[in-house]
């Protein structure tokens, strides 16, 4: 509508990332660490998630506010009941759509999901040893069929396959050479993300965040690399190639070079509630609006005045305080 929607900030909103399942089938230590998230749990029940026609209203709402972007996050998206009715759905709007999955059940969903209208995905992988990669995702899941599963959405064109690894100091950082190694020439671009303070249960500390400077002096030792611009303005990961041409990686650098001022990043919940940051301590409900008969005026009007009040810079001001401050968990708001 308006065109011009921006936050106290200046910031205009452009990216929506939708959580379509809190649940996961991996326990990956820094996000969904087994001793919180047991058989006890108290996961959503189905009718508090947002059906697919909730979730495309406010998709529509926030497009019409200016996103052009739409990544489908969980928990893994994949576990969530039909979801490529889903992206069936979102496929028909003017945005690039994403989805940002575990790879476990991507061997047999990359073709339904190209099918449905998806452009691309991105896999996370934190290691690309079997040991270290069972280790990080703690219910012994092998490496190798994520791989299949990157080949598989490699072979239905769901391109360029992005994969990011979680690097934690002391735990998976002696596999960032193997992996960079591994993916250089295929294609596929490698992210490697520092360790951050989301969610209450994660037990951050900032020892264990390995800073992308050294992620690239390490890589750089081996394999030349050299920086290049980014593809947009605000693009998160900062992108290196390397020197003999056989490719790109990147590096994502929350917690030692903070991007908040050109974060235009809306987030939404399992159950309806807009985030609009990812350390966020609340969240708004667009549930109860949606679900009180609203008309798409009113939720459109709410949304712009939730993105105009937004004034977060969480990565700008975080201390050890902050960073033990209870914060909404990321597999209920999608990374
Ligand atoms: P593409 O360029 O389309 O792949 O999007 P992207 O770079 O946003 O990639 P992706 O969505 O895979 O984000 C990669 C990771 O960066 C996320 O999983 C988070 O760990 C981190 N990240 C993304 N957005 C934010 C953000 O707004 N704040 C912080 N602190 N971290 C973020
Ligand atoms: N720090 C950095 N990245 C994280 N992710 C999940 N938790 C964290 C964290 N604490 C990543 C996942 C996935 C994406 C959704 O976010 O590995 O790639
Ligand atoms: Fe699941 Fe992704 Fe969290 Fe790992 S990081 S537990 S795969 S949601
Ligand atoms: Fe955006 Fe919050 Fe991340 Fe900063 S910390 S980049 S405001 S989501």
């Amino acid at each position: 509508a308006t065109g011009t929607l921006l936050d106290t900030r200046g910031r205009p909103v452009r990216d929506l990332r939708i959580s379509v399942t809190d649940r996961c089938n991996f326990r990956c230590v820094y996000c969904m660490p087994k001793e919180v998230f047991d058989k006890d749990y108290p996961y959503l029940a189905r009718r508090e998630l947002l059906s697919f026609e909730e979730i495309e209203r406010i998709a529509r709402i926030f497009v019409a506010h200016g996103v052009n972007k739409l990544r489908i996050t969980g928990g893994e998206p994949l576990l969530r009941k039909d979801v490529e009715k889903l992206i069936e759905r979102l496929a028909k709007l003017p945005v690039e759509l994403t989805l940002t999955t575990n790879g476990a059940l991507l061997k047999q969903k990359a073709r339904a999901l190209r099918d449905a209208g998806l452009t691309r995905v991105t896999v996370s992988l934190d290691a690309i040893d079997d040991p270290t990669f069972r280790m990080m995702n703690d219910v012994d899941f092998p490496v190798e069929r994520v791989l299949e599963g990157i080949d598989a959405a490699h072979a239905a064109g769901l391109t360029p396959v992005k994969v990011n690894m979680v690097v934690k100091r002391g735990t998976n950082d002696h596999a960032i050479v193997p992996m960079a190694r591994h993916f250089k020439g295929s294609g596929h671009i490698v992210r490697f993300i520092e360790f951050m303070d989301v969610g209450s249960s994660n037990g951050w500390k900032m020892d264990e965040v390995l800073p992308s400077a050294d992620v690239i002096a390490r890589i750089d030792a081996d394999m030349p690399l050299e920086p290049i611009d980014p593809n947009y303005p605000g693009e998160v990961a900062q992108r290196w190639r390397y020197r003999d041409g056989s490719g790109e990686i990147g590096v994502i650098s929350s917690v030692t070079q903070a991007f908040c001022s050109s974060c235009t990043r809306a987030r939404l919940s399992t159950e309806g509630k807009i985030f609009t940051c990812l350390f966020a301590t609340e969240g708004h409900d667009l549930r109860a609006l949606l679900r009180e008969g609203r008309s798409d005026d009113e939720l459109a009007s709410a949304i712009g005045a939730i993105w105009q009040q937004r004034g977060d810079r969480y990565s700008e001001i975080r201390t050890a305080e902050t960073a033990a401050a209870r914060k909404i968990e990321m597999s209920y708001i999608g990374g």
